[in-house]
C-alpha cells in the first residue's frame, strides 16, 4: 500500500437499534415460534464499524443521520462512550433511528430485517457540509445501508481529497455497481462476504478456488484490492495478483451479528496505523472471531488488549 495513513477514519453508514430475539430456530413465513430471550443492542453496520475502529485505536468520526427519538439518543450515547466523534451526525427533529429486527438461532447465525429511519435521508447537502472532514491521509470506511447517491458522491469526494477508500458492500445489493460502473475503479479495498461477492460477480462461491475466481473478476473491474470473507473459514484476497488465504481462528460461536462489520472496522484501524496488509488481515480475522463469541452488535466488539492477547495465544 503506497498510501500513508494519518490514524484517522471517517465512517459513513447506518446506525440502528437492534431488537434481538434468540431462539432455537427462526420462524418460517406463516409460523410463530417462542423466543428464549429478547434484548436491544446498539448496532447498524456503520455504527458497529465506527465503534470497532475506535476501540482498536483509531481516531474515528461518524457521519450518518438520526432523529431525536429515544433510540437515536441511546445510539449517539453508545458512539460517544466509545470515543467516536459524533459532532457531525445530522439529527432530524421529526426523524427516528434505523431499526433492525434480528432473529439469532441456536447456531449463532441470524436473519435480519432492517428499516433505515433517518439513515435514509443522508443528502448531498449534508455531505457538502461535511466536506472539511474529508482530508488527505484519512481512510473512508463506507457500507451499503445508505442512499446510493451518497455512497457514490462520498467515495469520489474521498478520492479527490487523497483518502483511502474501504467499501464493505453489505447488505448484498449489486445494483449500485450497475448504476455507477465507474465506481469500482475508485475503491481501494472492497470487502464483500461470499454471498455479496457472488451477487456482484454472478459467480457461484462454494470453494476457495471459486472465491479466487471471483476475486479475479472483481480485480478486472478495477477494484484496487478485493477481500472476500468466508465466514468461519477465513478470508481470501489477492496479493501481487495471486490468491492469498488468511484462515479464521477457531472460536465457539455464540452470535455472528456484526462479525463482518468488526472485520472491516478492525482492518481499517490497522491500516490507519500503517500496519502491513497481511498483519491487518490477521488482526481483522481475530477481532471478528472474538466478536462472534459474544451476544449483540456493539456489545460484542473486543478491545485492543483483548485482540492482542488473543493473537498471542492463537
Ligand atoms: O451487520 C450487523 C448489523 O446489520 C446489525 O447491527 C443491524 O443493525 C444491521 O444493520
Amino acid at each position: 500500500m503506497s498510501f500513508l495513513a494519518n490514524g484517522k477514519i471517517l465512517v459513513i453508514g447506518s446506525v440502528n437499534m437492534d431488537l434481538v430475539m434468540r431462539m432455537a430456530r427462526a420462524p418460517q413465513i406463516g409460523e410463530t415460534v417462542t423466543a428464549d430471550t429478547f434484548h436491544t443492542f446498539p448496532g447498524g453496520k456503520g455504527g458497529n464499524q465506527a465503534v470497532t475502529a475506535s476501540r482498536l485505536g483509531a481516531s474515528v468520526t461518524m457521519l450518518t443521520v438520526l432523529g431525536r427519538d429515544a433510540f437515536s439518543e441511546e445510539l449517539v450515547a453508545s458512539l460517544r462512550k466509545n470515543a467516536v466523534d459524533t459532532d457531525s451526525i445530522e439529527r432530524e427533529p421529526e426523524g427516528c433511528a434505523g431499526i433492525a429486527m434480528i432473529f439469532v438461532d441456536g447456531t449463532g447465525n441470524n436473519a435480519i430485517a432492517f428499516t433505515p429511519g433517518s439513515n435514509a435521508h443522508f443528502s448531498k447537502h449534508h455531505l457538502k457540509r461535511c466536506e472539511p472532514l474529508f482530508e488527505e491521509g484519512k481512510i473512508l470506511l463506507i457500507t451499503l445501508e445508505m442512499p446510493h447517491e451518497t455512497i457514490y458522491e462520498s467515495i469520489f469526494l474521498a478520492k479527490r481529497k487523497g483518502m483511502f477508500v474501504i467499501f464493505d458492500p453489505a447488505p448484498a445489493d449489486p445494483t449500485l455497481f450497475e448504476k455507477y460502473p465507474d465506481l469500482a475503479a475508485a475503491i481501494d479495498i472492497l470487502k464483500p462476504n461470499e454471498t455479496e461477492a457472488s451477487l456482484m460477480t454472478g459467480q457461484r462461491i462454494r470453494t476457495l478456488e471459486e472465491a479466487s475466481q471471483a476475486l479475479f473478476t472483481l480485480s478486472e473491474r478495477g477494484i484496487g484490492r478485493p477481500i472476500i470473507t468466508l465466514g468461519n473459514k477465513g478470508a481470501v484476497t489477492l496479493i501481487d495478483g495471486n490468491p492469498y488465504f488468511s484462515p479464521a481462528y477457531p472460536v465457539s460461536t455464540v452470535d455472528t451479528t456484526a462479525a463482518g462489520d468488526v472485520f472491516s472496522g478492525a482492518l481499517a484501524a490497522c491500516l490507519a496505523k500503517n500496519k502491513p496488509f497481511v498483519e491487518s488481515l490477521r488482526f481483522a480475522g481475530a477481532s471478528a472471531g472474538l466478536s462472534a463469541t459474544r451476544q449483540g452488535a456493539q456489545s460484542s466488539i473486543p478491545s485492543l488488549e483483548e485482540v492482542a492477547r488473543f493473537l498471542e495465544t492463537h
